[in-house]
């Protein structure tokens, strides 16, 4: 569910989660989960229909705290006043499976049942994502609800195409349940970093030296994928240049694939001069093996020890720091195994960045392929600070806290 780069910054927050009729409300079950893990409190209303798909008692056991079935005579509600539940708790609202009907329902400002009347009190971000069959989504009421729904601001989840329970095809599904997941947290996030683009480089390089061999590092890019991840939930339009294996990355974030250094610096130059904020996470190769050729190199064609030669790769963090433009933050990432804060003025001024993040490497619970970072932050105007070892996307969240100011500063 991606929740292993989600920050532990929920604590506090409530989504008031509702399911109507659709045999994809089992599918919110692992959704309803994910939020708990990251701390967010869960109410849930099951429409009648969407009780007859999963129960009360399986949301309750996974850990919403209260789930309404009923406008009246609701034996589980917390008070008379069920319907206003959402509007005097939750922050976001988030309405997974939604039926034709409930669609319908919200976009005329119907009030006769407990969902779609906790719905129209609601006054928070409402996030929608429909489940039904094809023929129902293409039927053009659903369609005008749908636009009626778009134009008065709820977040819209669009369904899937693909094959539906009943057996056909077309679009209906329901959209992955990873976005319902991540479009909760935005709804909870702070919108700060909203109308700005973002880029981040991450993962490792990999520099072939025939069509079998590479020369990489161990990065797994889970700490750009953090910052990609953090970024986006505050708002951020993000340009994610990821090297090989980085994992899923948040819906919208625009991903740029790429394998070597030297395709990764051309991705990357690409965008930077649209960006407001650049952060170098990515484990760049300093150097590429001069390629043997397109064959594979055998063992019995040289004598041991053979000599393999190799060529300095682009810096991506120097190129944008000399191209940098006002209105430019540049954030550098260095991997060091000791002296973390000289090193990490060092690279500051070389590579001419205005904030760089040491991160120790060599030892447990720090850099590469670690769920863990312990790093050393400097930036230009003299701040500098030795954070303790931190789950990487509490790291990519403080150190978004931390450029706002350089952010204002330069906008
Ligand atoms: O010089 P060093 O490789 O230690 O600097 C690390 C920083 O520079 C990181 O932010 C990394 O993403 C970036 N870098 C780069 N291009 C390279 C090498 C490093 O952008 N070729």
């Amino acid at each position: 569910m991606l929740d292993h780069f989600m920050p532990p910054v929920f604590l506090g927050k409530r989504l008031h989660l509702g399911l109507s009729g659709s045999i994809a409300a089992y599918k919110m079950l692992d959704v309803l989960r994910a939020w708990r893990r990251c701390e967010v409190a869960v109410t849930a209303t099951l429409t009648q229909a969407g009780a007859r798909f999963v129960t009360p008692l399986s949301l309750e056991a996974l850990g919403a705290d209260a789930v309404f079935t009923a406008m009246f005579d609701d034996s589980r509600a917390p008070d008379a006043f069920g319907h206003l539940h959402p509007l005097h708790t939750a922050q976001a609202m988030v309405i997974a499976p939604a039926s034709a009907t409930t669609l319908a329902r919200l976009a005329h400002g119907l009030a006769d049942e407990i969902l779609s009347c906790q719905a129209l009190a609601f006054q928070g971000p409402l996030i929608l994502a429909p489940a039904m069959n094809p023929a129902m989504w293409h039927a053009p009421a659903t369609q005008a609800n749908w636009r009626t729904l778009q134009e008065r601001g709820c977040i819209c989840l669009e369904p899937d195409d693909g094959g539906t329970a009943c057996g056909d095809e077309g679009r209906g599904r329901l959209c992955r349940a990873e976005h319902i997941f991540l479009h909760g947290l935005k709804a909870l996030s702070s919108q700060d970093l909203a109308g700005l683009t973002v880029l981040v480089t991450l993962g490792p390089t990999r520099e072939y030296f025939d069509p079998a061999r590479f020369w990489s590092n161990p990065s797994t890019g889970l700490m750009g994928a953090s910052l990609v991840a953090a970024a986006w939930m505050r708002g951020a339009m993000v340009h994610a240049v990821c090297g090989p294996g980085v994992p899923a990355l948040p819906p919208g974030v625009v991903r740029h694939d790429v394998v070597s250094a030297q395709d990764m610096h051309e991705a990357a130059m690409a965008v930077y001069p649209r960006v407001q904020l650049a952060i170098c996470s990515a484990a760049v190769a300093d150097f590429a093996p001069v390629p043997y050729g397109p064959r594979k190199f055998k063992k019995e064609s040289s004598t041991e020890p053979f000599t393999v030669s190799f060529t300095r790769n682009p810096d991506i963090l120097r190129t944008m720091g000399q191209e940098k433009q006002p209105g430019q933050v540049l954030v550098g990432f260095a991997a060091e195994t000791d002296d973390l804060d000289r090193n990490a003025q060092d690279k500051l001024i070389r590579k001419n960045a205005d904030v760089l993040v040491a991160n120790r490497i060599g030892v447990e619970e720090s850099g590469f392929a670690s769920a863990t970072n312990a790093v050393y932050v400097v930036d230009r105007q003299g701040r500098a600070e030795l954070w303790p070892t931190l789950p990487k996307p509490e790291v990519a969240w403080r150190l978004l806290d931390w450029l706002l100011p350089e952010l204002h500063r330069s906008a």
